[in-house]
């Protein structure tokens, strides 16, 4: 009985739909390097946890039983001085020119160790801020970069030029801390010297560890950088990104200050979108990118923190906490957009735990399922803040975790997508190829179920679905079904699928 509800239901979803099937395109667009996110500033904490509750977030994050993440940002301390808020002060492994603590960072360096071995493919080392003593404040805040004209007169003394800041100092210690753990086994493919350089995050006590590199500094960075790759032979092998400016806005209008000079050393401009760009600014800045610097690749390297609809709109740096299925599908949105309106390859998140739950797990058992005004939206997987006296090592997953995992098990480096053309559901829905299979991500923001109608450039057979809404998570529902030469989904209210096809005949 309810098979047969089932097939009349397909069978008039088919007849309704057939006439305005979208085309799935025969041409790849772009492929995709990798989907992320930051291992900033959690490990402090969960280093703490107890073991089995590590090696259950390192599985949840870097496994396809998880997250499945094909990217991970390792952060590289600064030694957190000034910086009042422990979790957000890094141990640096600088000791002084040449001479490194490989200790210093346990935290940090053992969920870099745990994404390397379970085959992370896009490893990122990045730094907020260089090690305090090499920073214009001798801080890990509230100061700058150090160039090297004007630490000293010009020419500057070739000792001196390795003892303090400049970019020749700087870009050492970097190329020194990839080198050892690359030695290790551990392949960091890029670095990142410069992670929102528009700031200092002063003022001290700070927040947060963070160097202010003014635009016309960023050359030196990205030169020393470059530099001390080269004399370890790893400058095709390790790429550098930058400059991780805070907003796309910021990117655009100061890369004529620095970026013409080493355009040739650097692998990727990445950006983070805390401006909240339109559809139509986040395009003109991707085809300004194109045409000013042909053949760079741009990425989002870091967002989070927004409130907002699951159609998109709202958005906007923001506090507050919300858990369920409304903020997981506004982030969904923006994925999207980065995929499929910019062409970007590469997507990360900021921070994939945060302690950010705006209540206390402990005193009120709906905590962490209900949105808050206190609490913040900066990870997929929350932690009880007062987790140190009250010993609750319990992990809260949120619905953006489990919408996240339908980018990370089918968005994977080296598949590509395709253009989705004929209907205005291609803005919610991505089309990704294999070699073997198409995988359809399919969103649906609005209060009613509705479905979408594909046809594709080649035989396919459907062979499985799995949603994402307020009342699944990743669960398994029914496949696709076929209409003549086209394919029906059903999209259930408020929800993300994503379909599985195989390249072939059924
Ligand atoms: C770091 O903190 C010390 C002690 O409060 C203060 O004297 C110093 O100015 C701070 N450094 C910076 C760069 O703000
Ligand atoms: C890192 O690269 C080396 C050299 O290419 C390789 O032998 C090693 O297996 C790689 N390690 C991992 C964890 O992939
Ligand atoms: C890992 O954590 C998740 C979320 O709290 C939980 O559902 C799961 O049972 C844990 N798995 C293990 C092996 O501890
Ligand atoms: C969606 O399809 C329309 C109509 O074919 C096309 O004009 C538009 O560029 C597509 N948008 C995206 C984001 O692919």
């Amino acid at each position: 009985m309810r098979l047969l509800q089932s097939l009349v239901a397909t069978a008039i979803l088919s007849f309704l739909h057939a006439a305005n099937a979208a085309t799935v395109s025969s041409t790849p667009a772009q492929t995709f390097l990798g989907v992320g996110g930051s291992g900033a500033w959690w490990p402090n904490d969960l280093y703490r946890f107890p073991e089995n509750v590590r090696q259950n977030v390192s599985d949840l994050l870097f496994t396809d039983a998880g997250l499945g993440l094909s990217s991970y940002r390792w952060n590289i301390g600064s030694g957190g001085v000034n910086v009042s808020n422990p979790t957000r002060a890094i141990g640096t492994v600088y000791v002084s020119p040449g001479v490194y603590d490989w200790s210093a960072d346990a935290q940090g360096t053992y969920f870099l160790r745990e994404a390397s071995k379970r085959g992370v493919p896009s490893l990122t080392a990045f730094a907020n801020s260089a090690p305090a003593q090499l920073t214009s404040g001798k801080a890990s805040c509230n100061g700058g970069f150090v160039s090297g004209r004007q630490a000293f007169s010009s020419p500057v003394p070739t000792k001196a030029k390795t003892m303090l800041g400049t970019g020749d100092a700087y870009g050492t210690f970097l190329a020194d801390v990839v080198a050892h753990y690359r030695g290790e086994g551990i392949n960091i493919s890029y670095i990142s010297p410069m992670n929102e350089p528009d700031s200092s995050f002063g003022p001290s006590p700070c927040n947060q560890e963070g160097m202010q590199v003014m635009p016309n500094q960023r050359a030196e960075v990205v030169r020393g950088l470059y530099n001390a790759l080269s004399a370890r032979g790893l400058q095709n092998t390790v790429g550098i990104l930058a400059d991780e400016s805070s907003s796309l806005g910021n990117a655009r209008n100061e890369y004529a200050s620095w970026l013409p000079q080493v355009i040739n050393q650097v692998a990727a401009l990445v950006h983070h979108t805390y401006d909240f760009p339109t559809d139509d600014s986040y395009a003109s800045f991707v085809s300004n990118v194109k045409s000013q610097y042909p053949g760079k690749v741009t990425w989002m390297s870091e967002v989070c923190c927004s409130l907002g609809n699951p159609d998109g709109s709202g958005r906007g740096w923001s506090g507050g906490y919300d858990p369920t299925i409304k903020n997981a599908l506004l982030w969904a949105t923006m994925v999207f957009q980065s995929f499929n309106i910019a062409n970007e390859p590469h997507y990360d998140f900021w921070t994939l735990l945060s302690n950010g739950l705006g209540c206390s797990p402990l005193n009120n058992p709906s905590c962490a399922t209900t949105a808050n005004s206190n609490g913040w939206n900066d990870g997929v997987i929350f932690y009880d803040s007062a987790y140190a006296t009250n010993k609750n090592y319990q992990l809260y997953v949120t619905k953006h975790f489990w919408t996240y995992k339908h980018f990370g098990n089918f968005v994977k480096p080296g598949s590509q997508r395709r253009a989705i053309t004929g209907s205005d559901a291609n803005k919610s829905t991505l089309a990704v190829s294999t070699a073997t299979n198409y995988y359809i991500i399919a969103m649906n923001p609005n209060t009613g179920d509705t479905s979408i109608t594909l046809t594709f450039p080649d035989s396919v057979c459907a062979t499985k679905a799995f949603r994402t809404s307020a009342s699944e998570d990743f669960a398994s529902v029914p496949i696709a079904v076929r209409s003549s030469s086209n394919w029906v989904m059903a999209l259930k209210a408020t929800s993300l699928t994503t379909f599985v096809f195989d390249r072939r005949a059924c």
